[in-house]
């Protein structure tokens, strides 16, 4: 089967979050299946872009309202991510820094979906399923079902995965200038609530739509930022399907961003000499239990509450405990987040802003990893750390609340709390403290955590039973 997955981001050649690990591993697994996955995204300008050989594939025009732009599709010469990778350069438009965040943002993904379409209208044989990730990619099932010019595709299969269901795409009905010429007949394909919402028109065109975790899907339907009633409707094409991790970009024992590397043999001395280099490197107290938090800081990541529950927890517990954190985001969180450095030397540190290397040694040298997120589709985080023997402490939502289960419960290993407060987070930071105390019961829980199987082989087939659904 011939699969191409269509995303914003790809690790490692460009990445902001979960999202592009998701589209960096993914078709890998599918490959190993015996099937054949390839990836395109936009043409970003990151380190990889310049440090690997690229081919030209292709060259093309596209017309987007009263815009023409000459389109170029480019090929990773080495095949080194283990699939065909293909990027669209748009001069002026893809070829940028940073993946979101520019104003013509709309303008950008647009043009990037009709130049993706228009180049698979070109090939000698069509994909057997064209598969989007999140809102970016979403008009895509519209365009190949009702735009003229690409009417040929209309049999191509279409899966569109959401991964976060809070980011939709809205804008408003006067961008349709850009579509691609289309059957108006079917504008309802493309409208909520009187807006053109990309996530929506996916969720009614495409032939099978993922969550990335099952609770996730149970949890869009009674919130999801106005989209409840589609995904009552629609809830027969929506399945749930968990993501795994890549056991071979992480993995302690050969992990190259690490300088200690470690097994499940040697976790405790391994986890120790990561530990040392984390506090040297940020002047905190070895002997005291590392918490950290990795990740973009935001409302959805519970982000906020981090200032009064690293303060509550440094006061009411005496500063038994030290806090490391990683992350960027929210301007005040950043800046709030920074100013209490001075406030804590040798309790909590941070570094604001996107690091890859720090994140895994972070993940190697920490003792507890915080994820109070208000929404988590899935969560990675909490799967990296396990990998590491850092215990998760984690809300009860979404992909948490499948991936993990609490010390508390039988055969549990990590802790877990219902409500995103200060409260809830800082009780949770004391029982964690509490199995600190208790090396026999740490030892079970870490090497438990350790020995999990998160890996990408069970879901990566699940996605090819759900293609074949609908492949006749
Ligand atoms: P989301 O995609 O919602 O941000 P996930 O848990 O799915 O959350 O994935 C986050 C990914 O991004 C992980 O690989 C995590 O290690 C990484 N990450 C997040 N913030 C940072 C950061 N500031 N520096 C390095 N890596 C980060
Ligand atoms: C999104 C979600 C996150 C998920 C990731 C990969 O960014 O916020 O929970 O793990 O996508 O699917």
């Amino acid at each position: 089967m011939e699969i191409l997955h269509v995303s914003a981001e790809c690790y490692p050649a460009s990445k902001a979050g979960g999202l592009a690990d998701v589209v960096g591993a993914l078709p890998k697994y599918q490959n190993k299946l015996g099937h054949t996955a390839k990836v395109v995204t936009p043409m970003h300008r990151t380190k990889f872009l310049y440090d690997n050989d690229f081919e030209v594939v292709h060259k093309g025009d596209i017309k987007m309202g009263d815009l023409w732009f000459p389109y170029t599709i480019i090929k990773e010469k080495t095949n080194k991510l283990d699939f065909d990778f293909y990027m669209v350069d748009i001069n002026g438009l893809l070829d940028r820094e940073k993946i979101y965040g520019y104003s013509d943002d709309i303008e950008r993904f647009f043009a990037f979906q009709i130049a993706v379409v228009d180049w698979i209208s070109k090939w000698k044989h069509a994909p057997g399923v064209i598969h989007v990730h999140d809102h970016h990619t979403a008009f895509i099932p519209f365009m190949i079902q009702y735009c003229y010019a690409y009417q040929h595709l209309k049999s191509i299969r279409t899966v569109f995965t959401i991964h976060n269901g809070q980011y939709q795409g809205w804008m408003p009905w006067t961008k349709v200038s850009y579509m691609p010429a289309w059957n108006s007949a079917y504008w309802g394909k493309l409208d909520w609530n009187k807006d053109l919402n990309p996530m929506a028109s996916a969720i009614k065109c495409a032939w099978k739509v993922t969550t990335v975790s099952y609770s996730y899907l149970e949890e869009l339907r009674y919130n999801s930022k106005g989209l409840e009633a589609l995904f009552e409707y629609e809830k027969g094409k929506c399945t749930g399907i968990l993501n795994g991790i890549d056991t071979a970009v992480w993995d302690p024992e050969t992990d190259s961003y690490l300088d200690k590397n470690f097994s499940l043999k040697n976790y405790q001395q391994g986890k120790d000499e990561n530990k040392k280099i984390l506090c040297e490197k940020f002047n905190l107290d070895f002997d005291k239990p590392l918490f950290i938090f990795i990740g973009r800081l935001v409302h959805e990541k519970a982000a906020d509450l981090l200032p009064q529950v690293i303060n509550d927890s440094i006061y009411h517990m005496k500063g038994q405990m030290n806090f490391l954190l990683l992350g960027s985001g929210d301007y005040h969180v950043e800046r709030h987040l920074e100013n209490m450095r001075s406030e804590f030397v040798g309790y909590y540190n941070s570094q604001i802003g996107y690091n890859e290397k720090l994140s895994h040694e972070m993940y190697a040298g920490g003792d507890f990893l915080l994820m109070p997120s208000r929404v988590e589709p899935c969560g990675l985080n909490q799967m990296y750390a396990m990998r590491y023997g850092t215990v998760p402490i984690v809300r009860n939502t979404g992909g948490l609340r499948d991936t993990v289960i609490d010390y508390g419960d039988v055969g549990g290993y990590g802790v877990k709390f219902n409500q995103a407060s200060v409260w809830d987070v800082t009780y949770s930071i004391h029982r964690a403290l509490d199995l600190y105390k208790q090396p026999k019961r740490l030892h079970e829980v870490r090497t438990t955590m350790m020995k999990l199987d998160n890996s990408w082989e069970n879901s990566a087939s699940k996605y090819i039973e759900l293609y074949q659904q609908i492949i006749h």
